[in-house]
């Protein structure tokens, strides 16, 4: 075990508190464009990598694709078995880990990763691991949150407050840039767009306390941060970068995240 696989645990603490399954409600469009992108439909044997509560893998259920699930905390995969269970659709969810997929080589045509294989602390790994399942001539599909992005900087800014990472650490943003990916996929053909997610809400005081009570990495944060008095003046810094990027006049808030969704070609 390295130094760096204590970034799992704290991952599955991290998307296990909160309420992860109104963030996915949030972000439902990245999956959309991905399952698109990677051309599931019927016929097609289709993983999704860190399904959370089981969006991308869903929609390409619905598509007619058959479906496998994986993620590192149980309590999604249980609310993506439910969600399945409820829309009728067949869909195997599993709890697994990324960096040691437990498929033969070759076993998928498509396999999609939404705001999920990022997070994997061996980036390499991960990446090698989806390239492994995926037969060739098949597609894989990533979506990562850019650097400098509105969520690449809210997780800069949650990072630079948090006691430092493990030795090693590679931040997971760095899945939203082209030189990046082309990397961790050297030999593949990579093909990059950059999109947006929108968020709303009543007022950013209003989105501010919903995340504190729903969004994973706030919950950590604030959990940490809090005993310390260190809380406040991240929460300040916070609510200036969504103030900074919001596009409403009328009180409210609209802002967009930037996320780069990267289209890799298996040879
Ligand atoms: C932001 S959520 C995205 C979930 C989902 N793809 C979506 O679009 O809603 C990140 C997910 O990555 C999962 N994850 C983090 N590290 C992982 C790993 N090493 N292997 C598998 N899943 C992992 C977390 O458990 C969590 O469900």
């Amino acid at each position: 075990m390295s130094g760096l696989d204590v970034i799992k645990d704290r991952q599955r603490h991290m998307w296990t508190i909160g309420d992860y399954a109104a963030i996915a409600e949030m972000i439902e469009g990245a999956s959309e464009a991905a399952v698109d992108r990677a051309g599931a439909g019927a016929g097609k044997r289709v993983l999704d990598v860190a399904t959370g509560t089981g969006n991308a893998a869903l929609i390409a259920a619905r598509s007619g694709a058959s479906v496998t699930g994986l993620d590192l905390t149980p309590k999604l995969i249980e609310i993506a078995t439910e969600r399945a269970r409820e829309a009728g659709l067949e869909a195997e969810f599993i709890v697994g880990d990324a960096e040691n997929l437990p498929f033969d080589d070759d076993s998928f045509d498509c396999v999609t990763s939404v705001f999920g294989v990022m997070f994997a602390p061996h980036q390499q790994r991960a990446a090698d691991e989806l390239r492994r399942v995926c037969r060739p001539g098949g597609r894989i599909v990533t979506c990562a949150w850019t650097p400098t992005g509105l969520n690449g900087r809210m997780f800069g800014l949650i990072g630079a407050n948090m006691p430092p990472p493990p030795e090693g650490f590679q931040p997971p943003v760095l899945w939203g840039t082209e030189e990046r990916v082309s990397e961790l996929f050297a030999g593949s053909e990579v093909s990059v767009e950059t999109l947006m997610v929108p968020f709303e809400d009543d007022s950013i005081e209003e989105w501010m306390a919903r995340n504190e009570r729903i969004l994973g990495p706030t919950v950590m944060a604030k959990e940490v941060l809090e005993a310390d008095g260190k809380w406040d003046s991240l929460r300040e810094e916070l609510t200036a970068l969504y103030a900074g990027a919001n596009e409403a006049t009328d009180g409210t808030m609209h802002v967009e995240a930037e996320y780069l969704l990267a289209a890799i070609d298996v040879a």
